[in-house]
């Protein structure tokens, strides 16, 4: 499989996918042996089964600590507060190293956490969910919420490397696995309508999580996020693009208080909205061909509910608003655009369509 490298300003890294990587970290973070002490931020979901990492990342004679966290409530600062803190009990500095194991929580805790203690200190990650292989854990994003919104204090700071193991993806709930797929789907939209195929020819391996299947899907779709963020670290130009779908997807999270629908679900419904908007501004109506592929994955195309006003009124407090209202449209499959000042009756319009 192609070799997939990060290559910015801020860090160069390769991402490494496929099955039975844990037990070989050792080797794939080729920084590891002038290191003392690594911290090992888990997800709670593998309490107890970390073991394989741990020893891997401990051959090299390093001193190594684990400590875990669960859910999105632990991006928080008190728990950030709590892994400075345990950081600089256990004696870390700035050489160390820290390594996330898990989802995008203990991935933007830990990157977090990286970023800042003694003003920056290296991290790895290693992704254990859909979303996180193929999304958050490349790009260096790091970040944690406030009790006003999500992601509103954090840093750019690049791993040393990703290390995707498939094989963990074996236990990931099937909520979970949707929303990654959802990211899939969107990638493939965006960028890469070779991945939509391979979705469909190889629905049944994937869908069975054949180890085979799910590095060669992970190993395309990350390598669409690897594509943009080399060309954009910073989201200034393209990185803007992996928004697709999301600008009306966050905006249901919130009004449903973050348990009405998960993220995979908010924002397949939010490209359907971005899919019926695209032909009323001009541009290809590709609405059958984003219904077929996120069906195919139990994923929602309607059921927005809430009412035109209650969401405009999310668009405009939206993290990503510079000076208007951006959305991102394809003008055909593959081709995604920024578009500013879409007129409101269109908004209104296709919001209905998935209402
Ligand atoms: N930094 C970025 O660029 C970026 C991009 C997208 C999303 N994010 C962030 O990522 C987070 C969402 O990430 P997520 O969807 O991975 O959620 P998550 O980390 O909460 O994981 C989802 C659930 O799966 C469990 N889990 C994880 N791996 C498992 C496994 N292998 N087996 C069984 N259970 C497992 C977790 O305990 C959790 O309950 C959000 O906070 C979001 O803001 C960040
Ligand atoms: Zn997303």
């Amino acid at each position: 499989m192609p070799e997939l490298r990060v290559s910015t300003p801020g860090g160069a890294y390769p991402v490494h996918v496929g099955a039975g990587l844990l037990e070989r970290a050792d080797e794939l973070i080729e920084a590891l042996p002038g290191i003392e002490n690594v911290f090992v931020l888990a997800d709670g979901a593998h309490e107890g089964k970390e073991g394989p990492l741990l020893g891997a990342l401990a051959r090299g004679g390093a001193r190594v600590v684990c400590a875990h966290v669960q859910g999105e409530r632990s991006k928080s600062v008190a728990s950030a507060e709590a892994l400075w803190a345990r950081l600089a009990e256990s004696g870390f500095h700035r050489n160390d190293l820290l390594v996330a194991f898990g989802g995008g929580v203990a991935g933007d805790l830990a990157g977090f956490v990286a970023a800042t203690y003694h003003r920056g200190m290296p991290w790895a990650i290693v992704p254990t969910t859909l979303l996180a292989m193929v999304d958050s854990s490349i790009g260096g994003k790091t970040a944690i919420d406030l009790p006003l919104g999500k992601n509103l204090v954090g840093a750019f700071h690049q791993p040393v490397a990703v290390i995707a193991d498939v094989a963990t993806l074996g236990t990931l709930p099937d909520d979970a696995f949707a929303t990654g797929m959802a990211e899939v789907v969107k990638h493939g939209l965006i960028d890469d309508l070779s991945l939509l195929e391979r979705l469909d020819a190889d629905a049944v391996r994937i869908g069975a999580r054949d180890h085979a299947a799910l590095a060669e899907l992970v190993t395309q779709a990350a390598a669409v996020k690897v594509r943009i963020v080399n060309e954009d670290e910073t989201e200034r130009g393209a990185r803007a693009y992996l928004n697709y779908g999301h600008t009306l997807g966050h905006a249901l999270e919130a009004l449903g208080g973050y348990t009405r629908w998960t993220h995979g679900q908010a924002i397949a419904i939010g490209m359907m909205f971005v899919a019926h908007l695209a032909p009323l501004l001009g541009y290809a109506d590709r609405v059958a061909e984003h219904a077929d592929a996120l069906r195919a994955h139990g994923l929602p195309l309607t059921g927005a509910q809430f009412s035109f006003e209650d969401v405009a009124a999310m668009f405009a407090r939206d993290k990503k608003y510079e000076a208007g209202m951006r959305f991102v449209v394809l003008e055909d499959l593959g081709k995604p655009a920024v578009v500013r000042d879409v007129p409101e009756d269109a908004l209104r319009a296709a919001y209905e369509k998935v209402r």
